[in-house]
């Protein structure tokens, strides 16, 4: 029976989806969505991609101001030592099915790492910054572990010497990455670790408000990055490389699903309006490593999805397009991009999570109410 909702819904004025509302104050990062800029802590993107690591930038996140060398030596120190998980958490690990989706299997590990954490509970400043270490470090694990895992293979013990994005791919594959690879990934690290309100942070922010623990918090964002709108964009880009199959293929696919209204992942974004800033290195990156594995078809083959996108609908790729390609090349399964993703984005996570406990209120605004007021009760035999 028609309810009136659908007219009512269409009349509504708040913004769909929030667009264009602010909804929290915060110095960790900012996008410029005209000008296609993004700072963290005001140090523009492009400067950290060239110069940076990622655990400089996890220390930006956390403190707001880039580590001095001994801050750093610290930070690696710790997040090294925190990189092994606890032996209950493998345990429960090995009891899940082959086939589970790793970022539900991520979700869930994150969520049972409370169990072993005896200050999981205090929101203080200092324990809070302890429990953030444990999870930029353990999250990796997870990753690398539950793919040994489904594959019946043993996990490969972390190794604390190695940065976190040299021993993640040292703990996926077993054997150590080439430097280059190594490099490029840590990049791809820093170009993910923030991005202001997005979706997942947002919902960071929201249980964090609560004042329910880190690792609550953590667990919701994680589910929110899987959805398809999210971060599960990145692996579906790599599904649509493989099923157009080749360069010939591209212009009549693309056109196909523009005429039947289907979205191209990787495309589009809610606040930019032109290039994505992260896409730029990655497009880069899709070129460079396709080279190096002298299989440039990917990077090719994306670059016309661009070009067509722009063409026909002045649409540009976001930090999900070029990404897909240079993951493929490295030789990561495709659905770890999105558990990848988590493994940059808890860093900005845990920056939000600490910004909100440090001056928390909590987060309740309201609805605008579009149903019907004042109605009689009916019995069952008069509805
Ligand atoms: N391919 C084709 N058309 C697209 C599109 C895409 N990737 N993204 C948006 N559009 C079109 C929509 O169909 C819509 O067209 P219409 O007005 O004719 O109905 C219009 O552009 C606005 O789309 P909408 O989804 O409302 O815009 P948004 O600002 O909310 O979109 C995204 C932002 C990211 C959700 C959207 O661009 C998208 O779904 N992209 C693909 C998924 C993706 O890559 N996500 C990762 C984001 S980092």
């Amino acid at each position: 029976m028609d309810t009136g909702k659908d007219a009512a819904a269409a009349s509504a004025s708040a913004a769909a989806g929030l667009r264009g509302v602010v909804a929290a104050s915060s110095s960790i990062g900012d996008v410029d969505g005209e000008r296609g800029i993004l700072i963290y802590e005001g140090y523009d993107i492009h400067e950290l991609a060239r110069y940076s690591t990622f655990e400089e930038v996890v220390y930006l996140l956390w403190h707001g101001r880039l580590p001095k060398r001994e801050e750093l030596d610290e930070l690696r120190h710790s997040l090294g030592n925190c990189y092994e998980l606890p032996s209950q958490v493998l345990d429960l690990m090995r009891t899940f099915p082959r086939e589970a989706e790793p970022m539900d299997v991520l979700r869930t590990t994150v969520s049972a790492l409370d169990f072993y954490d005896s200050g999981a509970h205090d929101t203080s400043r200092e324990v809070s910054v302890r429990t953030a270490t444990r999870l930029v470090a353990q999250i990796p694990t997870i990753v690398a572990a539950s793919e040994r895992l489904r594959n019946g293979q043993e996990p490969v013990r972390p190794n604390p010497e190695l940065n976190i994005a040299t021993n993640f791919l040292y703990m996926l594959k077993g054997e150590m990455p080439t430097e280059e690879d190594a490099r490029i990934f840590d990049i791809c690290l820093i170009l993910h670790a923030d991005h202001e309100l997005n979706a997942s942070t947002f919902t960071a922010r929201v249980v964090a408000g609560t004042l329910a623990d880190i690792y609550g918090a953590v667990t919701a964002a994680i589910a929110a990055l899987s959805g398809p709108l999210h971060g599960g964009a990145n692996t579906n880009v790599m599904k649509m490389l493989l099923e157009i199959g080749d360069m010939e293929k591209v212009e009549p696919y693309i056109k196909d699903a523009l005429a039947a209204k289907r979205k191209i992942m990787g495309i589009g974004h809610a606040v930019y309006k032109t290039e994505d800033p992260r896409a730029t290195h990655l497009r880069k990156f899709s070129k460079e490593v396709g080279e190096r594995g002298g299989q440039t078809k990917w990077y090719e083959m994306s670059r016309k999805v661009e070009e067509i996108m722009h063409r026909e609908k002045g649409m540009f790729p976001n930090v999900d397009f070029y990404s897909a390609s240079t993951y493929y090349m490295m030789g990561i399964p495709l659905d770890l991009y999105t558990p990848i993703f988590a493994i940059s984005r808890i860093s900005g996570w845990t920056g939000h999570i600490l910004e909100q406990y440090a001056n928390n209120k909590l987060i309740r605004p309201r609805a605008e109410y579009i149903g019907p007021r004042g109605l009689k009760y009916a019995q069952m035999e008069e509805r």
